[in-house]
């Protein structure tokens, strides 16, 4: 298939002539400039990156351009018009999710072989950029390397260089439970019960341990997130969205600058701060989710009391080893949870979240943690619930006087923040990406 020359073509620095329906390979020449491995030992991926010391050349011969060439045979090349027919010409009705990358449909392809069908979803890029184009090629390299129960897989992949612009396609497996975030913060869908997080919790870790050490190359999800994070019919986890991935330090490095990006409220603070990209990034934005699965709230929420708003902050009021630590627990769990796991994922959170990226366990070491809150059964979650709501009402009352003291400046920041979330609801998908070019060199 097209694709196994593609970093081969890179490395001499050639490009193929255009054509309606191009592989990996050839389009990569668009992108020589942005320059995911362009040679052996230089990280691959979607944007910008050095590594903290000069490359050398001796670097292991097996990068991610070489597992590529070995494993993404399996991947299948569409062309634009099978896509079209496969999604109805794109219909509205099959439209299953919009981010911020472009507009997912559900779908339905023709086996290679024969005329059973398969349910696919079929991403559909809606940038007409090189930026778009990287994420895309970034999404196939990692995907076609990729192999495990807890990431979704990649069926194929589709570009089109025509005189009508650009098209770039993503065929993957069809999830049909839609994704985490969903199934938490979307009230049309039932409740996900206690298990059944913990049990996503746990493949959602096995899934980041299998990129952070069981690739011959470190692979660096970069974001991880609830919207990432899709369920399958019995709903296990697996991660989806690989065109912020990139390829790990190489030997003797202790992290891969970068410019940076992610999901605002996911991404580690050293990272944003510094543009250092290490695999503790991820372990930070896991430690996010975590807290998202046992309180039922997003890790930014507009709409809540200002104090609120950020869960990181909100939830270190509730300190584990407290009594109102049961206060933090998503309501909609009605009490059915084990106090003593709930309290053991949160600490398991909490060293997620250390501000020292080194503090921060291996995501193996998460795996262990959660296996272990995960014996915990007993449903006893009331407990501390219920003082809990004492608790609450106290703290109700002292938010009321704090905020009756800071009388009109108060009012008048509200009316700011109301404005502010106005505009952000106008154009709620680009506000929840970002990209600031401010630390690596952006070629
Ligand atoms: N393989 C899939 N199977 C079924 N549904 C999918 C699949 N991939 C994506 N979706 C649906 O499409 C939605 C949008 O996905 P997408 O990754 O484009 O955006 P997002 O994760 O919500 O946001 P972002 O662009 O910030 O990552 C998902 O939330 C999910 O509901
Ligand atoms: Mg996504």
């Amino acid at each position: 298939m097209g694709c196994f020359g593609c970093f081969e073509r890179k490395r001499s620095g050639r490009s193929k002539p255009s054509s309606s329906a191009l592989s990996p390979l050839s389009t990569s020449r668009s992108d020589d400039s942005g320059a995911p491995g362009r040679h052996a030992g230089t990280s691959s991926g979607s944007a910008a990156t050095t590594t903290t010391t000069t490359t050398t050349t001796l670097s292991s011969p097996r990068s991610l351009p070489s597992l590529y060439e070995e494993r993404a045979h399996n991947l299948r090349a569409f062309e634009f018009k099978e896509l079209r027919s496969a999604t109805d010409g794109f219909s509205r009705q099959l439209k299953i999710g919009e981010g911020g990358f472009g507009c997912v449909y559900r779908g339905s392809i023709k086996a290679h072989n024969g005329n059973t069908n398969t349910a696919v979803a079929v991403k559909k890029l809606n940038h007409n950029s090189l930026q778009g184009h990287k994420q895309w090629l970034a999404e196939v390299q990692f995907l076609g390397v990729v192999e495990h129960p807890n990431l979704v897989k990649l069926i194929g992949y589709c570009a089109v260089d025509g005189e009508r612009g650009c098209q770039r396609l993503l065929v993957y497996e069809f999830m049909p439970n839609k994704s985490l975030d969903d199934h938490l913060f979307n009230k049309v869908y039932p409740s996900l019960p206690w298990n059944v997080r913990l049990q996503i919790a746990l493949g959602a870790a096995e899934g980041l341990t299998y990129l952070h050490e069981g690739v011959e190359v470190q692979v660096i999800y970069r974001d991880f997130k609830a919207s990432n994070v899709l369920l399958d019919e019995e709903f296990k986890p697996k991660l989806s969205d690989f065109g912020l991935a990139r390829e790990g330090p190489s030997p003797g490095n202790t992290h891969v600058s970068t410019a940076v990006m992610g999901t605002y409220g996911y991404a580690a603070p050293d990272y944003i701060e510094t543009g250092h990209l290490t695999a503790k990034s991820d372990v930070w934005s896991f430690g996010v989710v975590l807290y998202e699965i046992l309180t039922g709230r997003k890790s930014t929420e507009r709409n809540r009391p200002r104090n609120e708003q950020k869960l990181l902050d909100w939830v270190k009021r509730y300190p584990v080893e407290s009594r109102r630590f049961g206060q933090i627990m998503d309501p909609r769990l009605e009490n059915q949870y084990s106090m003593r796991a709930a309290r053991e994922i949160a600490k398991l959170a909490n060293i997620c979240l250390s501000k020292n990226a080194r503090d921060r366990p291996k995501m193996s070491e998460a795996v262990e943690s959660i296996k272990q809150a995960m014996q915990f059964q007993e449903m006893d979650g009331c407990t501390d619930a219920v003082e809990g709501n004492l608790a609450k009402a106290t703290e109700v009352d002292r938010e009321t006087k704090d905020e009756q003291e800071a009388g009109s400046t108060e009012s008048l920041r509200r009316r700011m923040l109301h404005l502010a979330k106005l505009n952000e609801s106008a154009n709620v998908v680009g506000r929840r990406k970002f990209m600031l070019m401010n630390v690596a060199d952006p070629l």
